[in-house]
């Protein structure tokens, strides 16, 4: 540490060059050429001596670039799911996918992961598909894979942890080796296609140990990872068993990235718990001998594209048909994955509150919950879409009347576009979640808005947008009153003080939207690995007869 606090400056003069020229290489345009190449070659560029470094330098001659050959590196995303639009598979719902699609928008890459298919011959290969511009190399998993790394690991321990919920927990052993195991999978396939100057950057709780396992494979490449989900505090992320295989592998990667200042604060509490941990310069930590920085990148939306679809889809055939199925009432919109950590339970309760609070307000006002279901295979999702369903016909049979339905509950997906169209329709957007690493719902519904006449958002403080979107009305979802008494002030505020506080929100997601959160991201992991190398460079000119303990760097 020393040695980088001595050149802490010049280090960081160096790892801006160095963004500067990631930036250059960063203009990762798709070829159609560097994609076969790439996936066909995987195993001479990862054996060198066998001719693969040979090759790769044929790619960069210029003929080739007139080819239209890239010769940039390629960006690897890896997650869980993979989004491939395909007809008759699941459509992905939540942010991750916007977030994906945009880092992979202008740049080479390829997406690779869970095929979401069952099967139980493991894939040989990932299977290559080509969508839009974008290559997605997806396998598939085994039913015992799936259930214990998925359903899981992932979802019945995991999940419930990250977002505070310890309580809901349920580990097993042989849940966690299927997860080390599903993890060990993942780097074979992708080791099978990895190229030595392409930067990996995994998504999400399913693939934390992933960069440990790359490196046990000897693969040097840049690799990030970034945690879609909340961080919970140290002293519950110590609830789970093990935690130092699974939450301590992180430090594996050059860069994490967090949602939200609190979730990385709450990491970097849990890193300097870890033995021998120390904190060095500008949010890196060294343990064991290994250098991460972790950092905040707020997850947004495609801000101005957004805006546009919403305008046009305002216009379109959907949107009129829910205009006039409202026959005059207002309009107030619930869109969420159909989870616990939701909050739509203690949103119901609110609503119920509320009219019986301002009788003056029945039949004049309408909550339409749109949910598509998730994780049905497990009991808590099963167990909440109950007390959901149970509750909506309780709150309808109690203030229902034969012309008016208080709430309209609706579990199926909708597109993109007609999403859009419902958000500009609505009043008021409920947002209230008791935990959520970003909710990109919020995000969609200020962009969605007339800036001219805007509806108005009532925002969880627990999710992490209620950082950034601090003139929606914060409420905390606890307190069925508090979120009662907004939705009365959303539905009853004048224009003028829609428009204040909707105006900051949109300019603020117009500079800060998705495209700039890739390009932080990924300038940040440019920048990391700069410092990294140079950090090891140093030290082994100081100390020329000792060995590099840094493993990514020998
Ligand atoms: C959240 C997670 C994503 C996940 C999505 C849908 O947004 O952060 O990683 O893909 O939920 O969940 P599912 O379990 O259906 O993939």
């Amino acid at each position: 540490m020393v040695a980088y606090d001595l050149i802490g400056g010049s280090l960081i003069a160096l790892g801006a060059l160095s963004i500067a020229t990631m930036r250059v290489g960063a203009n990762w345009g798709v070829s159609a050429l560097d994609r076969t190449f790439g996936l066909q070659e995987a195993a001479s560029v990862r054996h060198p001596s066998r001719g693969g470094e040979r090759r790769q330098h044929q790619h960069r001659e210029p003929s080739v670039v007139a080819l239209g050959g890239n010769m940039g590196p390629r960006l690897i995303i890896v997650s869980n799911r993979v989004a491939v639009p395909e007809p008759g598979t699941k459509q992905m719902a939540g942010g991750l996918v916007v977030a994906v699609k945009a880092a992979l928008r202008n740049r080479t890459g390829v997406w690779f992961g869970w095929s979401g298919k069952i099967d139980e011959t493991e894939t040989a290969q990932p299977r290559i598909v080509e969508r839009n511009h974008i290559t997605y190399a997806v396998i598939d998993l085994s039913k015992t894979d799936f259930e214990e790394y998925y359903n899981g690991l992932a979802n019945r321990v995991l999940w419930p942890i990250l977002h505070y919920r310890v309580d809901l927990q349920k580990y097993s052993r042989d849940d966690h080796s299927g997860y080390m195991r599903v993890n060990c999978l993942f780097a074979d396939k992708l080791s099978a296609f990895l190229r030595e100057d392409d930067v990996i950057w995994v998504h999400d709780y399913h693939l934390m140990p992933l960069a440990h396992e790359m490196r046990a494979r000897g693969h040097r490449n840049p690799i990030g990872f970034f945690l879609h989900i909340p961080c919970a505090p140290l002293d519950i992320l110590l609830t789970l068993p093990h935690h130092d295989e699974i939450l301590g592998a992180l430090t594996y990667y050059d860069l994490v990235g967090f949602q939200t200042e609190n979730d990385r604060d709450n990491f970097a509490a849990y890193l300097l718990a870890m033995p021998g941990a120390k904190e060095g310069r500008g949010l890196t930590f060294e343990v064991e001998g290994r250098q991460t920085r972790i950092g905040a990148f707020p997850v947004s939306i495609e801000t101005a594209a957004y805006a546009r679809l919403a305008r046009n889809a305002a216009r379109s055939p959907l949107a009129k048909e829910i205009r006039e199925s409202l026959t005059g009432l207002r309009l107030v919109l619930g869109v969420d994955r159909l989870d616990y950590s939701k909050g739509i339970v203690r949103r119901i309760n609110a609503f119920d509150r509320f009219l019986e609070v301002n009788p003056e307000w029945r039949s004049r006002v309408t909550l339409l919950q749109i949910t598509p279901r998730s994780r049905s295979d497990l009991k808590d999702y099963a167990a909440i879409e109950n007390e959901v369903t149970t509750l909506i016909s309780r709150v309808n049979g109690h203030y229902g009347e034969a012309s008016w339905t208080p709430i309209r509950y609706i579990n199926r997906f909708y597109s993109r576009t007609a999403l859009s169209g419902i958000y500009r329709a609505a009043d008021v957007a409920l947002v209230t979640p008791l935990r959520d690493g970003m909710n990109i719902v919020a995000k969609e519904y200020v962009a969605a808005q007339d800036p001219e006449n805007p509806g108005v958002l009532i925002l969880s403080q627990f999710a992490g947008a209620a950082a950034e979107l601090t003139t929606a009305l914060i409420i905390n979802p606890h307190e069925s009153d508090a979120v009662a008494a907004a939705l009365k002030r959303g539905l009853e505020m004048p224009l003028f003080e829609r428009r204040e506080r909707h105006g900051p929100m949109l300019e603020h997601l117009l500079v800060h939207n998705i495209e700039r959160w890739a390009e932080d991201y990924l300038a940040a992991l440019a920048e990391t690995r700069q410092r990294t190398s140079l950090m090891s460079e140093l030290r082994a000119f100081l100390s020329p007869s000792k060995p590099s303990t840094d493993r990514r760097q020998p």
